[in-house]
């Protein structure tokens, strides 16, 4: 029995070697921004792939499936994590994990008791998605101190905060590709962004919780995309609408008031703001895709129904599946073993343009 273990974990630290985490599965993973991770020699630049999991004479106590996993989410009222928090604990369940999925309610002092619970009950691993990225260097030292095998979900603390902890790995995507794809999306209209032929893209940008890599870097990657390409750009409003529907609707429909025929494209750093927009976009009498572009992130089911409909310019896909995915894959990793060298602990699924053209492939 102990021979057949030992089989099968050194079977799945082999194939964990040859993957890294972030080579299996049905999602690629991707070269760290350089913004967010520096190269390192073990990772030779690309794949973020486990720097050392040779086994060792030992073998590690705890068998993967079956353990207790604990599931830290920063709030449960979000549209996108409720999406990704669902994944997660379906497939950690088909495998077989006992499974605790916890809600932060949008408090770092609460999801620091909840981490510490976690510990205390002993956990096997723990997947945390931060409340605030700035608290990651005290939640880092918390599972260091107690020597639980983490992945950190969805914000993406910096690789020198990751640095600390070998037993750590952060599974997302690369923020700067979605603004890019925003950016691109406005890119291939018929008149680049500039509906009114003044020569400027006039937009206005509706955006998450600033404390978010997400929001910081779509938001400069999207205008960064036309600029890019030449464009001149004009902002007449950038306002945090924290990835809420709600206030997406009301930064609309202030904006539209305020900027009238001037707003040109209307960027949304996330789907459901862009879901709230589009209300007020129609409401003011306005046609996306004719007076007016709009785009957001996520793809959201509300999402593609409009792209299909003609009332969103489009959406970049970000794979709450693939992530969790991922996630999970990488975490049974660091159960199986595997350490992260500095520098190569962010693995990224890549984020898709979704267009009128492609949306079918994603609905359903
Ligand atoms: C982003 C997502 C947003 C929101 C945010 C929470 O990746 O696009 O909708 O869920 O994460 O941190």
């Amino acid at each position: 029995m102990k021979k057949l273990f030992a089989f099968v974990l050194s079977t799945a630290m082999l194939f964990s070697l040859l993957t890294g985490c972030g080579g299996g599965g049905a999602s690629s993973s991707q070269p760290a921004p350089s913004s967010s991770a520096p190269q390192s020699e073990a990772s030779g630049g690309s794949e973020a792939a486990p720097a050392s999991s040779a086994p060792e004479e030992s073998t590690p106590e705890a068998a993967p499936a079956g353990g207790t996993i604990g599931v830290c989410i920063y709030k449960f009222d979000d549209a996108f994590m409720t999406t990704y928090r669902n994944a997660l604990q379906k497939i950690l369940e088909d495998k077989g994990y006992t499974v605790t999925v916890v809600d932060g309610n949008n408090d770092q002092a609460k999801q620091n008791e909840q981490i510490n619970t976690f510990i205390t009950q002993g956990v096997d691993a723990l997947i945390i998605n931060p409340v605030m990225t700035s608290a990651a260097a005290t939640i880092i030292d918390t599972v260091k101190t107690a020597d639980i095998p983490t992945v950190l979900i969805n914000r993406e603390p910096t690789a020198d905060e990751m640095a600390a902890y070998d037993k750590l790995v952060y599974v997302g995507c690369d923020a700067a590709q979605s603004g890019t794809f925003q950016g691109e999306l406005i890119l291939e209209t018929a008149n680049k962004g500039d509906i009114n032929g003044d020569g400027k893209v006039s937009y206005i940008m509706i955006q998450g919780d600033p404390e978010n890599i997400d929001a910081k870097l779509r938001t400069e990657y999207s205008v960064k995309a036309l600029t890019d390409a030449g464009m001149e750009v004009e902002q007449l409003n950038l306002t945090r609408g924290d990835w809420d529907r709600e206030k997406g609707q009301t930064i609309c429909a202030n904006d539209l008031a305020q900027f009238g025929d001037q707003i040109e494209v209307v960027f949304c750093n996330n789907d459901d703001m862009a879901v709230g927009a589009l209300q007020s976009i129609q409401s003011a009498g306005r046609k996306v895709n004719e007076d007016i572009y709009l785009v957001g992130v996520d793809a959201l089911d509300a999402a593609l129904n409009e792209v299909k409909a003609g009332n969103m310019t489009g959406t970049v896909l970000n794979d709450a599946n693939g992530q969790a995915a991922k996630a999970v894959e990488c975490m049974e990793g660091l159960l199986a073993g595997d350490t992260y060298a500095a520098g190569s602990q962010s693995v990224y699924v890549d984020y898709v343009k979704v267009t009128p053209a492609n949306v079918a492939d994603f609905m359903g």
